[in-house]
């Protein structure tokens, strides 16, 4: 296919323009979101301007930190931690073997063109970018793609993963697959962004969407084999239609041409993250849909004006120009087609008669994903983050309780669960002086970013708690109602997630290069790091460990960075002692109760990573590297069950200058092959337990 240069891929490996991603990553996910102003320019206080006001209830609230200021790192910068020697290690370091699911020799950091693992496992590529998923899809051929080939097979950048299991036989499983962007200058031949054809654009399209894939488990080696044409198995699209449902279902604001009624829309778009409903159905996250719409820069009406730039939309031709040939994507013909996007979406991997769903009642913002927990009453809450810079964590608490059994009547119930209920905004506050939060990074005097937070009440139903907002515009303009009512200006909160273990939920807070520059928020215990270049990740327990709570005690866990700067922070673990993490994005938890955390952009010059997390005792803030991806990739997914891990390579190669005919990687094929996004199997020889 192509010959590959082996000094050319070595020039051009690293050049980036925001943190470590390249200037094409920049583009193709987030329509250059780093470019633009921060979307979010209400004056909402920061943390730091209330701190004062704040009454402390840290007794109450607080969250298990180790207490004792972390002073004098010694760690040398890129080694991962490396067994302590009894001997040499601090007295606070003796801690002997690692738990539980973290008994692995970390991988190094590096800038390798392959996934490299632990020395004891193996890998294998499970799927990848064009595989066939359905009956009669072609096999993969680059140079001969077509939109009704790319509408079969596998989508392209893979990012959240589900292996669930399988109705009919042990033996088989179910992987869902979000595919969040595509990105047709490496995907496609003679590509033109300014001019691309029709077939480009519906190729893009039906790139984008989801793949639900049953696979066949290898008993002896836990190898996964995709089963082409299972009857489960699904592809979605950025054409597929999509029942929006919930309290906006049939509003004005959501009403087009082609859907007078404001009940169906076309497709899904930027799916990033996700989360797995206690029902067994799948939720994902609508993220960057503002880059697929043009001429927001040419509306004049101000009303509309302004709900366009909240989310971001601006400009002129969109960067794959689908306004082109599809006029939904021109928002001055289709004002409102914009507003069908940015949602949860539901879908039902074990029924592929049910259309998929827009949760209106989840909120509209650039979604991440999804993290359920189920109340103690048989509530279901849903913990979501808006991942902007300056943006909201948010949570919603279903009316109903779920109905266990796997009846149809409790299906049909379990259904319907997301569409009432109430959607709640996070307001955290430290408890610290605002004077000890300087911006450095600097822990406070008492030893930790903590304090405690409430939860607002943005809607309910049909009932508005925003001045000023309808309950449907506070569905719809989400970003806009609760600017009004005062929430944390957060770093980018990506994924959110509870822990299955202990009900405590993990944000990771993924970086903010803006945080204190400007007339930008300044730093606040919960976001202590001005120009934030590493991301945190924080804790936050719910009073009473009751997910519908009002209120919640909260902690950053891991201030991430280089070990051996003064502004890091690892739960109190030695430095010297852990992985460097940088960029923290999607959350996950193994049985043990480990938290895992995949890395996004990682700004200390390593490939991107997947990394586990020990929470409780004296091994809390234990941080261990476990992969890379190859050079230009995210880790995304992660699956973290007992014999598995599964991650999505994403966007492997996507490195400023590179293009189909210019390849900066030759991941997952090797030599002479373009990059494809792919699935990663990750498992321990003799197929035993990982970790352990
Ligand atoms: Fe698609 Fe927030 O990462
Ligand atoms: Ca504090
Ligand atoms: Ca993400
Ligand atoms: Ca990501």
């Amino acid at each position: 296919m192509h010959p590959q240069n082996p000094e050319r891929r070595r020039l051009q490996l690293f050049p980036s323009v925001h943190g470590g991603r390249s200037a094409m990553t920049c583009l193709y996910r987030c329509g250059d979101a780093c470019s633009h102003p921060v979307p979010n320019t209400s004056d909402n206080e920061y943390l730091g301007d209330v701190i004062a006001k704040a009454v402390s209830r840290r007794g109450l609230f607080k969250g298990g930190v180790a207490a004792g200021l972390v002073v004098g790192a010694t760690g040398a910068l890129a080694a991962p931690a490396a067994a302590a020697d009894a001997d040499d290690a601090p007295a606070s370091a003796r801690w002997g073997r690692a738990p539980r699911g973290l008994d692995f020799e970390p991988v190094a950091p590096n800038r390798e063109d392959a996934v490299t693992i632990p020395e004891g496992y193996e890998q294998q590529v499970v799927i990848a970018w064009g595989d066939p998923v359905l009956e009669g899809a072609p096999e993969f051929d680059p140079e001969n793609q077509t939109a009704e080939a790319q509408a079969g097979q596998f989508g392209y950048n893979n990012d959240y993963v589900a292996l669930l299991p399988h109705p009919d036989s042990s033996r088989k499983k179910v992987l869902v697959a979000n595919h969040e962007y595509s990105d047709e200058v490496l995907m496609l031949p003679d590509y033109d962004a300014a001019a691309p054809t029709e077939e480009q654009i519906r190729i893009g399209l039906a790139a984008h969407g989801l793949s639900v894939v049953t696979v066949q488990e290898d008993r002896r080696t836990g190898a996964l084999t995709p089963v082409v044409g299972d009857g489960l198995n699904r592809r979605i699209t950025a054409e597929t239609p999509f029942v929006i449902a919930g309290p906006a279902a049939g509003s004005d604001l959501l009403k087009t041409s082609a859907d007078p009624e404001g009940t169906t829309a076309l497709g899904t778009l930027n799916n990033c993250a996700g989360g797995m409903t206690p029902w067994g159905t799948v939720l994902s996250g609508e993220e960057n849909f503002n880059q697929y719409f043009a001429n927001a820069g040419a509306v004049t009406d101000p009303v509309q004006k302004a709900r366009l730039a909240r989310y971001g939309l601006s400009g002129g031709a969109s960067s794959r120009k689908w306004e082109t040939y599809d006029k939904r994507f021109d928002v001055l013909q289709e004002p409102n087609e914009p507003n069908r996007f940015g949602w949860i979406v539901e879908i039902d991997p074990y029924d592929p008669e049910w259309a998929p769903r827009k949760r209106t009642a989840l909120g509209r913002f650039k979604h991440e994903g999804a993290g359920p927990r189920l109340a103690r009453d048989g509530r279901v809450v849903v913990y979501m983050g808006d991942d902007e810079r300056f943006d909201y964590m948010y949570k919603f608490v279903s009316k109903e309780k779920m109905r266990t059994g796997n009846s149809r009547r409790a299906r049909e119930h379990n259904r319907k669960l997301l569409d009432e209920g109430t959607l709640y905004v996070a307001k955290l506050t430290g408890d610290s002086p605002a004077a000890e939060i300087d911006g450095s990074g600097a822990l406070p005097s008492d030893g930790a970013f903590d304090g405690s937070g409430e939860w607002i009440k943005l809607a309910s139903g049909d009932e508005s708690f925003v001045e000023g907002f309808t309950a449907e515009e506070v569905y719809v303009f989400t970003r806009q109602a609760a600017d009004k009512v005062g929430p944390t200006k957060m770093d980018r909160p990506e994924d959110v997630e509870p822990s299955p273990k202990t009900g405590k939920v993990y944000v990771a807070l993924t970086n903010n290069s803006n945080r204190g520059t400007g007339t930008n928020a300044k730093a606040d215990e919960a976001n202590p790091r001005h120009a934030n270049r590493h991301g945190q990740v924080l804790e936050l327990t719910e009073r009473h460990n009751d997910p519908t709570a009002l209120t919640f005690g909260w902690n950053l866990l891991l201030v991430c960075g280089d070990p051996a700067a003064a502004d890091t922070y690892f739960g109190g673990f030695p430095k010297d002692q852990v992985s460097p993490i940088s960029c923290p994005d999607n959350v996950a938890f193994d049985p043990h109760g480990n938290l895992w955390i995949s890395t996004d952009g990682n700004a200390l010059g390593s490939n991107d990573g997947l990394f586990a997390v020990a929470l409780e005792g004296s091994y809390r803030g234990m941080t261990k590297q476990f992969l890379t991806v190859p050079v230009g990739a995210e880790t995304c997914g992660p699956v973290v069950q007992e014999k598995h891990i599964l991650v999505a390579a994403q966007h492997p190669g996507e490195l400023t200058g590179a293009s189909f005919e210019n390849p900066l990687s030759e991941w997952p094929d090797g030599p002479g092959s373009i990059p494809r996004p792919a699935i990663v199997n990750v498992t321990k020889e003799g197929f035993d337990s990982i970790g352990c």
